[in-house]
């Protein structure tokens, strides 16, 4: 049962579908140029054999035109007999020799000498029509009857009735078509070897695909195929090895980023039950011990709350069907507004905001999204700028673009870290950053909001020095939309 099985689903296979349909296709053809030969070959043959028995015929009736009217004498009887007897060998057929009645004068076979012929041929003859047609005579075989008129003086004085066996040219014919048939036999050997070497050239490459496949779906992401070429096949390899170096990364992403948001929310949490357990197990703590401990916990679950709120923008902002809340507005203001949300924070580092307004501009955007971006640049800023510093935001446009430029006078990120910070959860200094309260997604959502407006971000810093990013937002973006 399982060898049956296993045949069938061989038999189903590409490679044998294609071999199938090569030898069907060359089997085909062959057949029909074997059919066509052979009904070509009999046509020809006997066209060929009628036309010169009918020539045959025409010469022994004008050679006995003349012996004809003097049978009765002895010497021309002999001679009609002659000539008949050598054409009947030289022709291998059976040469009969009537008069106007249809009475047999000589025959090839000494048969029927002096009894009357009747047959249609004869009878068309006797006529004035020379005739041949073919027949299948069960003693016999195939034979040919041939009949031709015998005239003198233009007057009909008997026929010449031939009948020759067709048989050699059937099986000459046999013959050759059996040569055909064994050419056949072997060109479809031929046509099956090669067809299946072609089948498995294509199939092979099928195969490892679909194995790759199958280990992709088991988790295996590390899949690829060795396919060479530049046909479709190989065409599907190489875009199938470009999709498992995509689905790897995106794989590798995805467990670095529940591996760091376990992380991240463990860390707040580990420090609430420390600082919940430490009250739980001393005695008769002070009040004001007490108080202490729950601000501690409180500040962690807001880092916690924090920590959510990020998450959750960043996954709605990966949205597919995200729709921007698209609004005309005064960029001045957004940032203007920005700025003084802030202020308090800038104030209590004494640190200073400079806004240069280089013009007044309009474009539509997602006033929300766009105003989040700004307040994590410019919360940045201000985060990592250390006392008395200074801030200058500026705003400016080139022919197709408003460019949002924000400058500080702080501690600078490292070279080597520049490529980085736009990393979900990637902090340069994680310890001053848990102190600080970053969870390292603030620049990642920034980025995000910004590509969703079709704009970009960029960033140059000098350690202790300061950093600048430029905002770039197209002003066409939302004009279309
Ligand atoms: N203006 C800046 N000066 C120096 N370092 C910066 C500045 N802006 C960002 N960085 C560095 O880039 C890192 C990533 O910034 P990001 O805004 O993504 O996270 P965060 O500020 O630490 O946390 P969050 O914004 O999520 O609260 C920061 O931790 C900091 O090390
Ligand atoms: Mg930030």
């Amino acid at each position: 049962m399982v060898i049956i099985l296993e045949i069938r689903n061989k038999f189903i296979s590409l490679r044998w579908k294609l071999v199938s349909t090569y030898l069907l296709l060359v089997l085909l053809t062959l057949l029909l140029i074997n059919s066509f030969i052979s009904e070509s070959m009999k046509v020809n043959y006997i066209n060929e054999k009628k036309m010169s028995l009918l020539a045959q015929s025409s010469i022994i009736s004008s050679r006995l035109s003349y012996y004809i009217p003097q049978v009765n004498i002895k010497y021309a009887n002999n001679m009609v007999h002659n000539i008949v007897k050598d054409l009947s060998e030289d022709l291998n057929s059976r040469i009969m020799i009537t008069d106007i009645n249809g009475k047999v004068i000589v025959d090839s076979f000494n048969i029927l000498e002096g009894q009357r012929l009747n047959n249609e041929e004869l009878a068309l003859a006797l006529i004035g029509k020379s005739t041949a047609e073919q027949y299948i005579i069960p003693k016999y075989g195939r034979v040919m009857y041939v009949a031709v008129p015998i005239t003198n003086k233009g007057r009909i004085i008997g026929a010449v009735f031939i009948s020759s066996s067709l048989e050699d040219i059937y099986k000459n014919i046999k013959e050759i078509m059996k040569k055909f048939m064994i050419l056949s036999l072997l060109s479809m050997v031929i046509t099956g070897f090669i067809s299946f070497v072609f089948a498995d050239i294509i199939s092979t490459p099928i195969e490892r695909l679909t194995e790759a496949v199958k280990r992709m779906a088991q988790g295996k992401f590390n899949q690829k195929v060795e396919i060479s070429g530049n046909d479709e096949i190989s065409n599907l390899g190489k875009a199938f090895n470009l999709m498992t170096t995509k689905l790897e990364q995106v794989d590798k992403q995805r467990r670095e980023f529940v591996a760091n948001v376990s992380h991240e929310l463990r860390t707040p949490l580990s420090s609430i039950k420390i600082l919940a357990e430490s009250l739980i197990h001393q005695e008769k703590v002070e009040e004001k011990i007490y108080k202490e401990f729950l601000k501690d916990i409180d500040s962690e679950v807001d880092r916690l709350n924090r920590i959510i709120d990020s998450l959750l923008s960043l996954v709605d902002l990966e949205k597919e069907n995200l729709n921007l809340d698209y609004q005309i507005t005064y960029v001045n203001y957004l940032i203007e507004k920005v700025i003084n949300s802030l202020k308090p924070l800038a104030d209590k580092k004494n640190i200073k905001i400079y806004y240069i307004e280089r013009e007044k501009i309009q474009i539509m955007l997602d006033q929300f999204k766009i105003q989040q971006s700004l307040i994590n640049v410019i919360g940045n800023a201000i985060k990592y700028t250390p006392e008395n510093g200074e801030i200058f935001v500026e705003l400016y446009s080139n022919s197709d673009e408003i460019i949002i430029k924000v400058r500080d006078t702080g501690i600078g990120i490292p070279e080597e870290d520049i490529p980085f910070i736009f990393d979900r959860f990637y902090r340069v200094d994680k310890a001053r950053a848990r102190k600080t309260g970053g969870t390292g997604l603030g620049l990642s959502i920034t980025q995000q909001i910004i590509a969703l407006h079709q704009g970009r971000i960029e960033v140059e810093s000098r350690i202790n020095e300061g950093t600048t990013f430029y905002i770039f937002l197209p002003k066409k973006a939302a004009v279309n939309i």
